[in-house]
């Protein structure tokens, strides 16, 4: 079934070729325009304004959360708003120290430095960096071996910011020299809506309410999937009606797509419906339950389960796998007699109405 990796589900947070071309033009572009995550919005915007009050350079700043949900939009807002330009690099793209120095040399003062997936920055480069947030400089070595010398060199106050997938792996030491971490919080149904009818917007589509709530609930809470959910019912729109936008012809185009009213793709029902088919709703091992859908248990453990145990379908137990009355319910099945889930589903269907 999912033979070739590169058949990406059309609900994975990362982004591909055609979300990076065009993303840029459905950022928002300033504060105001940001939907959602009130916190951090609210505390960002203080620490903006108080920079700006005090004619300085803002404090570093940390971005943490799963992808998709606008960390590189905010960072290109704290640019905008200072006035500043912004340099954008990543953890990645910094092999050596020497790539790191060579960026923050040429910073000019109050610039913006955009460092995406902070934690995958090489050891060296990263020791660098704590002196260049803190001091504002950094140590240039001149030559090999025993006649190497570190060349002091001052730096403009410019403002790291850093945006971390895992902020659990980044060193305290690291942690601790930003002065704000913006924790980034999967968006509301309602928060994904508004994303949607701004984005329909700006890229001329006619979406009536409905339309926008059904796209809403398919995209996992994450911005980057509603913009791409809607991207995909817009060609059905146009190539099978007449381009607008309804429940039903986002229903129908979704469901060409295999993404399920909750947003669950063809991986992640084959998941499902082998631990409840299969297996009566668990405990089975995640091996089995790999095997059982043809995949690497990598794939189902990292892949399907993070939003199956998020949407309380599944659940890990020391003894294994188990899936949730909602799991049966979400299927439209009925759990055996013997199943500890076995007639909640009555509760669960009257406690969700
Ligand atoms: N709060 C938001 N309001 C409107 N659009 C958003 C918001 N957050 C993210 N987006 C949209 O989602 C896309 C992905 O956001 P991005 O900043 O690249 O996420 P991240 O860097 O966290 O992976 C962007 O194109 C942006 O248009
Ligand atoms: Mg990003």
């Amino acid at each position: 079934m999912y033979d070739d990796p590169s058949d990406r589900s059309l609900v994975t947070a990362a982004a591909d070729g055609e979300d990076r071309a065009v993303e840029a033009a459905l950022r928002p572009r300033d504060l105001d325009e940001f939907i959602g995550q009130e916190r951090v919005r609210e505390q960002l915007s203080l620490v903006l304004q108080a920079a700006k009050r005090r004619a300085a350079t803002p404090d570093h700043v940390l971005l943490s959360g799963p992808p998709g949900l606008g960390k590189t939009t905010l960072s290109m807002i704290i640019a905008a708003e200072m006035g500043a330009p912004i340099r954008i690099t990543s953890g990645p793209a910094i092999q050596h120290a020497g790539d790191l120095a060579a960026i923050l040399s040429s910073l000019t003062e109050g610039e913006v430095l955009f460092l995406d997936e902070i934690h995958r920055m090489s050891r060296p480069a990263e020791e660098m960096l704590y002196m260049a947030m803190e001091d504002f400089r950094v140590d240039v070595v001149v030559g090999k071996g025993p006649g190497a010398t570190a060349i002091p060199l001052e730096l403009p106050p410019f403002t790291l910011v850093g945006a971390t997938t895992r902020a659990g792996l980044l060193p305290p030491p690291l942690r601790d020299r930003f002065g704000f971490t913006g924790h980034m919080e999967f968006y509301a149904p309602s928060e994904l809506e508004r994303v949607i009818h701004r984005s329909a917007r700006l890229l001329d589509v006619d979406i009536d309410a409905a339309g926008a709530a059904e796209i809403a609930g398919r995209s996992r809470g994450t911005p980057r999937i509603a913009n791409r959910l809607l991207r995909r019912v817009r060609d059905y729109a146009q190539v099978r009606h007449d381009g607008e936008v309804t429940r039903d012809i986002a229903a129908a185009a979704l469901d060409v797509y295999e993404v399920d009213a909750r947003g669950l793709d063809r991986l992640d029902r084959a998941v499902l419906h082998a631990l409840l088919k299969l297996f009566g709703g668990g405990p089975v091992g995640l091996s089995t339950l790999a095997v059982a859908v043809g995949e690497e248990s990598e794939t189902v453990e990292e892949v399907a389960e993070p939003f199956l145990v998020r949407e309380g379908l599944l659940a890990r137990t020391p003894r294994g796998r188990i899936a949730t009355a909602a799991a049966w319910q979400h299927l439209g099945l009925t759990p055996p007699p013997q199943s500890p889930v076995a007639g909640q589903q009555d509760l669960f269907g009257a406690a969700e109405a």
